[in-house]
């Protein structure tokens, strides 16, 4: 791993120690001065200390200088997932907690550190957070809505037309040497032109995934806790159905609902009966909003066509049999990896951490209970 340190932008003046133990340092300099000084509030000669904040794992630099500007940073560089007890030594004593979506911030995690005032997500799904434990202990918890829908809505046709067209599988079938010549049922898949997608949840990326559906002259159906307002259901010519029906007349099912306690193994046998024998699912979702051992025995079985699947219930581990199975396509959690797109959630995170750490409200706080 590449451990070299180099100072944001033009600014020189910070510095950078690689303890033992992997995590990496990075203290800005000069400590002891204001992380914000706004000249009004600051006295000839007055020391005031900057946030002390934790990083939990590498981000964009963009993203990484506005923290290194503003606080008193410790960023673990080694980009490795850190254990429980590892977050709770490093959350000691901070004021701020910028933590990526495999970071579990639980109770003990949002307990550690009495000064503990924001903890800023770097993704638009939060249910890696105990939201309610922070409220209650008026922690600010913020996420990264909007810059990736568009990113995450184009993964989820990718995962759709590589499943439906057998990309990957036929990827795989060449590269082994199996390819000895044309043939007229050569690795033939489903048509996509005309056909019925069914959205769960049109939300801004729900709604993402409907808009490019309309290009490929696709019938929309879409389900959801609530019914999305008459002229965006006109806009992207979307129709309300049930969760069974659309289950039933879907010959593409992609989730888009958020991991909630009601959603949990939202799609299990009992839907995944429901599906045509050539339909598809993509999840590019959260992970346990499928019951994962289900879908392994429907794919297995081929009572649904193909999955393409960029999440996971028990990341990054996957329920037994699927890596065997041709008819599934799988990514690692890579919908909103483009670069721009991973830059400006780092950027959005950063910026929602020092506003909460300058007393402002952040752009993006998921729980404004706690201001009140
Ligand atoms: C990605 O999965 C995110 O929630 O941002």
């Amino acid at each position: 791993m590449d451990r070299t340190c180099k100072p944001p932008g033009a600014n020189p003046t910070w510095v950078c120690e690689v303890p033992l133990d992997g995590t990496l340092a990075v203290r800005t300099s000069p400590p002891g001065r204001s992380a914000f000084p706004s000249g009004d509030d600051r006295r000839e000669g007055e020391t005031i200390m900057k946030p002390r904040v934790f990083v939990s794992r590498m981000i964009p630099q963009e993203g990484l200088d506005i923290v290194l500007a503003a606080c008193d940073a410790e960023v673990n560089a080694d980009d490795r997932h850190l254990s429980q007890a590892e977050l709770i030594d490093k959350v000691k004593g901070k004021e701020g907690l910028l933590c990526l979506l495999t970071d579990d911030i639980n109770d003990a995690i949002l307990g550690a550190s009495p000064q503990l005032k924001v903890v800023a997500n770097v993704a638009v799904g939060y249910d890696n957070i105990d939201v309610q434990a922070a409220t209650r202990g008026k922690i600010i918890v913020t996420n990264t809505p909007g810059v990736l829908d568009d990113t995450t809505a184009d993964f989820t046709w990718c995962l759709l037309v590589a499943s439906a067209r057998r990309l990957v599988e036929a990827d795989r079938y060449l590269r082994a040497g199996k390819y000895t010549g044309w043939g007229i049922m050569l690795l033939c898949g489903e048509d996509i032109f005309g056909k019925t997608i069914g959205i769960c949840g049109l939300g801004r990326i729900g709604r993402g995934v409907a808009k490019r559906a309309r290009g490929f002259e696709m019938r929309i159906l879409y389900t959801d806790a609530v019914r999305a307002p008459t002229e965006v259901e006109r806009e992207l010519g979307a129709q309300f159905v049930d969760k069974e029906t659309l289950f039933r007349e879907a010959d593409f099912v992609t989730l888009h609902i958020p991991l909630l306690p009601q959603t949990h193994r939202y799609v299990s046998t009992k839907e995944l009966m429901l599906m045509k024998k050539t339909a598809h699912l993509v999840n590019a979702s959260r992970g346990p909003v499928v019951d994962e051992t289900a879908l392994v025995q429907a794919l297995r079985e081929r009572r649904i066509a193909g999955a393409g699947l960029d999440v996971y219930e028990h990341e990054p581990d996957m329920a037994s049999g699927l890596v065997e199975l041709d008819n599934v396509t799988l990514a690692p959690h890579i919908a909103s990896a483009s670069v721009d797109t991973r830059m400006k959630m780092a950027v959005m995170a950063a910026t929602n951490l020092v506003e909460a750490l300058q007393g402002r409200r952040p752009p993006n706080i998921v729980n404004p209970d706690v201001l009140s």
